[in-house]
């Protein structure tokens, strides 16, 4: 295998930033090459100029000290992450500011400024104090998207215990097999959160887990709901009264630069969950840094990304850089459907939110439900929109930019992943035209380079693997309790670099358009085809809403293409036409042998395609592997019978 990725579809027209926006904005292109140069060139003096406007308790002896593949920054430096994300804030005169505006999918609102927040934290950091968590100790949280998950979060890096966010959809075994691989003493949870209307039952699932995972000894308690979860005398502990008892005085703790921040268990190409470990200092510096320049943040603004704090998106950009940087956050708890495909529009509009980050599945499901949703409200606070978590289609790109932008707001595709921190590529907002579909340029401190599985680099314009060479500040530490996978996985595919698995390509420009993991790549009679340009095409057909894309084995071409669709409203589907499209868009050589209309698609609960399981669906095998993590197993049955058809 050399890594190489043959690609035809052609390149998108760019989309230039108005020259309102772009006047405003706080980085231009030359603005952007000079510290690009700099962070490349000198790192040590352009991360040590960034790290100087957050507060340290002592400073770094050095910048950087990088033993292949183990980097240690701001080496000797103390500080702690809520300290700068809170008491930093408040000391400077924001106090009185908004830092969180939570909406309850029941349409509570609960607003928090930084005094409040920081109130909270130090009164839960207190209650886990209380409760004998030492410096250290990993602390489990499996919370809804409420304001309690922040605080908790925060208060942990307060005290320098390690926290480890499990996302509320996961499954009992799921959150105890994390709880355990953690260690964990302490669970923060909730007794249930709303999802659709109806109440997800964290608290029982938490009982179920503690079962499983004898290591645990304490759990907190949100009461979210109808507090009549039963709690266990002894173990079980209201969030409410531990933090009533807790003193509103703490000291934040002077935390060394690589103390751990958190973990956060991420998936693999085996079945394992991976603890990601991210460092408090060159986290947070990464964390700021890219909030400050790629949402381009104004003190005026109400920035609302949409993620769940159960990912990493919700940690870098829903939590730590927002308030790191003094912004406003909105957080909601819920549906984007509940009570209907309306929800976020209408949220935008009566908080006027400015910077919305959000991700291309969601994005695909609003273009599904129609326009005539965001077409109902007023979107005109939006200022900047940002999409992450997988390539965004071309299409989705555009209708994002015209039906929810109103052709206003740039379009920021971020790539970048859970084992990175922060974000590594994008197009800044104010600086650069987007070229939808393509992330864009690396950002400060990001050495990226596409390069054949030995190394060398691929010529501009050709697909190869997308790889990092230098270190960087938020990058990750290790795999918790298993170095050797850290090392392994991540720098030992490709010699000296950094590789987590995305195939991609650079243009002219020096745009790099990220074209999916290379696992979910095919070879078509030698020649090897991003699945995600297959489904881009697919999406771009007025028919199709989603596709999903795979090889399957053929004797004659090595593998041939397989895709799944979904159905646009209104719409029917002529398969003969849409293999067509697919020659039309790409070749010949991409044009699917068969096309599959489903009902729905095998996803994860954060709307990821399994493709493992569609590959296996499609070959008409028996379906191996854990598919727990499915927001719907049952979908895999119904795929199967229509391709047995
Ligand atoms: C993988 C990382 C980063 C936070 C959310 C996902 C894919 C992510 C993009 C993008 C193309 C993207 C990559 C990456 N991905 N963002 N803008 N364009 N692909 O974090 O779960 O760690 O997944 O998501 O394949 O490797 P994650």
């Amino acid at each position: 295998m050399t890594g190489k990725i043959d690609h035809t579809s052609h390149d998108e027209a760019p989309v230039f930033p108005s020259a309102e926006f772009a006047a405003q904005s706080s980085l231009n292109a030359e603005q952007y090459r000079a510290m690009y140069e700099q962070s490349i060139q000198d790192p040590e003096t352009f991360w040590g100029n960034i790290a100087q406007e957050l507060h340290w308790h002592a400073p770094w002896s050095r910048v950087l000290d990088w033993q292949e593949p183990h980097a240690q920054w701001f080496v000797g430096a103390q500080t702690n992450v809520a300290y700068n994300a809170l008491d930093r804030q408040v000391d400077s005169g924001l106090g009185e500011k908004r830092a969180i505006v939570w909406e309850g999918e029941d349409g509570e609102i609960r607003t928090y400024t930084y005094s409040d927040l920081l109130e909270q934290v130090k009164r839960a950091a207190n209650a886990l104090l209380t409760l004998g968590v030492v410096k250290g100790d990993r602390v489990t949280l499996y919370l809804p998207m409420i304001p309690e998950a922040a605080i908790a979060m925060l208060a942990c890096a307060r005290i320098g215990a390690v926290h480890s966010v499990v996302f509320g959809g996961f499954s009992v075994s799921a959150l105890a097999d994390r709880i355990q691989n953690a260690g964990s003493k302490v669970l923060v949870t909730a007794d249930a959160s709303y999802r659709k209307g109806a109440l997800v039952p964290l608290k029982g699932n938490a009982d179920a887990a503690a079962q499983k995972a004898p290591i645990l000894e304490k759990m907190l308690v949100v009461c979210r709901a109808n507090c009549d979860a039963p709690m266990q005398p002894g173990r079980d502990v209201y969030w409410h009264d531990a933090l009533e008892r807790a003193s509103s005085e703490h000291e934040a703790a002077a935390l060394d630069s690589e103390h751990p921040l958190f973990v956060l268990y991420t998936s693999g190409s085996t079945g394992k969950p991976k603890g990601v470990v991210h460092s408090t200092g060159g986290y947070m510096v990464g964390a700021y840094l890219s909030t400050k320049t790629v949402f381009d943040l104004k003190a005026g603004d109400l920035f609302w990304c949409t993620a769940d704090v159960g990912w990493v998106t919700g940690h870098s950009y829903a939590v730590y850089g927002p308030l790191l940087t003094g912004a406003s956050v909105l957080m909601y708890e819920g549906a984007p459907n509940h009570p209907d495909w309306g929800r976020f529009w209408d949220m935008v509009q009566r908080h006027k939110v400015s910077v919305l980050y959000t991700a291309p599945t969601a994005i695909r499901s609003f273009m599904r439900a129609g326009d005539e949703f965001p077409n109902r409200y007023d979107l005109s606070s939006l200022r900047l929109l940002g999409s992450v978590g997988e390539p965004i289609n071309p299409e989705a790109w555009r209708w994002y930019w015209r039906v929810i932008g109103g052709e206003r707001c740039p379009v920021v595709d971020t790539w970048w992943q859970t084992e990175t921190g922060s974000i590594m590529l994008t197009t800044l907002p104010g600086a650069f035209p987007a070229k939808p579909g393509t992330a864009g340029l690396p950002m400060f401190g990001v050495d990226a380079a596409i390069v054949t599985r030995d190394g060398h680099d691929v010529e501009d314009g050709q697909g190869g693997l997308l790889v990092i060479r230098k270190p960087w500040p938020s990058m990750l530490r290790t795999v918790y309790g298993d170095d050797e996978r850290y090392v392994k996985t991540y720098w030992g595919e490709i010699t000296g670099v950094y590789f987590a698995g995305d195939g991609a390509r650079k243009d002219a420009d020096g745009y790099i358009t990220v074209m999916g993991r290379v696992d979910d790549v095919l070879n078509v009679s030698g020649h090897r085809l991003g699945t995600m340009e297959i489904e881009s095409a697919l999406v771009g057909h007025a028919s199709v809403s989603e596709a999903a894309v795979v090889g399957r084995p053929d004797e004659l071409k090595g593998e041939c293409v397989v895709a799944f669709v979904l159905v646009q409203d209104g719409h029917t589907v002529d398969v003969d036409e849409l293999r067509r499209h697919v020659s039309r868009e790409i070749g010949a050589l991409a044009r699917p042998d068969a096309i599959y209309v489903a009902d729905a698609l095998p996803k994860t609960r954060s709307g990821k395609i399994m493709r493992r399981f569609l590959r296996q669906v499609a070959a008409g095998q028996e379906i191996s592997g854990d598919t727990s993590t499915l927001e719907d197993p049952s979908v895999l049955e119904r795929l199967a019978a229509t391709v047995a058809q």
